[in-house]
């Protein structure tokens, strides 16, 4: 009875070294907590990521839809008060039917009275390979005339947790209302 417990005892300190060494996509709130425990033993590591986000709001399959507008948004040059809810896919390459790496969820509106440049507040949920299940907050500007544009990453989860970054947008191609972006992203995570 006493070895028992005692191999359970083992047994449950070796599955939660496992879990505090490799991390865990569980959101289990012991895991998270036991993983903040472990904070000081891990090393920070950088991340880059690189795909194309296909943001249709009239080609199919749309990805994009207006959910609100301002009495002053379709008279105004810079469409301010739009704002367009999205579920896009991100994938390897610019073409549609490129490899998906994740979808990009969240909103975006027309922020500037001026020019087009959008306030961004989305995650991007990967489905891939060892960051399948993780994610990661922008939260950015982008004023979507410029050849670059650069946005913050605030946060992440699963093995992006705590995690701070960039990502450059930079357009592949736009009709007016459809538009594929290229991103290159920089993140720090533990
Ligand atoms: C837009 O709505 C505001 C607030 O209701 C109003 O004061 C303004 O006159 C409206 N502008 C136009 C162009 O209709
Ligand atoms: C990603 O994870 C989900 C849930 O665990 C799983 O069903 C799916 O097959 C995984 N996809 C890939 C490409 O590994």
């Amino acid at each position: 009875m006493k070895n028992l417990s005692l191999v359970i005892l083992l047994c449950s300190a070796l599955l939660n070294i496992l879990t505090v060494v490799h991390g865990s996509l569980q959101d289990d709130p012991k895991q998270v907590e036991l993983w903040f425990k472990n904070l000081a033993n891990r090393k920070q590591k950088i991340t880059k990521l690189h795909f194309y986000f296909h943001d249709n709001a009239q080609a199919k399959p749309i990805t994009a839809v207006q959910v609100a507008q301002s009495n002053i948004t379709f008279n105004s040059l810079s469409l301010f008060g739009l704002t367009m809810m999205v579920d896009a896919p991100l994938t390897t390459g610019p073409e549609p039917t490129s490899k998906l790496v994740g979808r990009a969820q969240g909103f975006y509106g027309f922020s500037d009275q001026h020019e087009r440049s959008l306030l961004m507040t989305l995650n991007w949920v990967f489905t891939n390979g060892k960051h399948n299940g993780s994610t990661l907050s922008i939260l950015g500007r982008n004023p979507v005339m410029h050849a670059h544009r650069e946005m913050s990453i605030v946060g992440g989860s699963g093995v992006f947790r705590l995690s701070r970054g960039i990502a450059t947008a930079t357009t592949y191609c736009y009709d007016g209302m459809n538009a594929v972006v290229e991103f290159n992203v920089v993140v720090i995570h533990y």
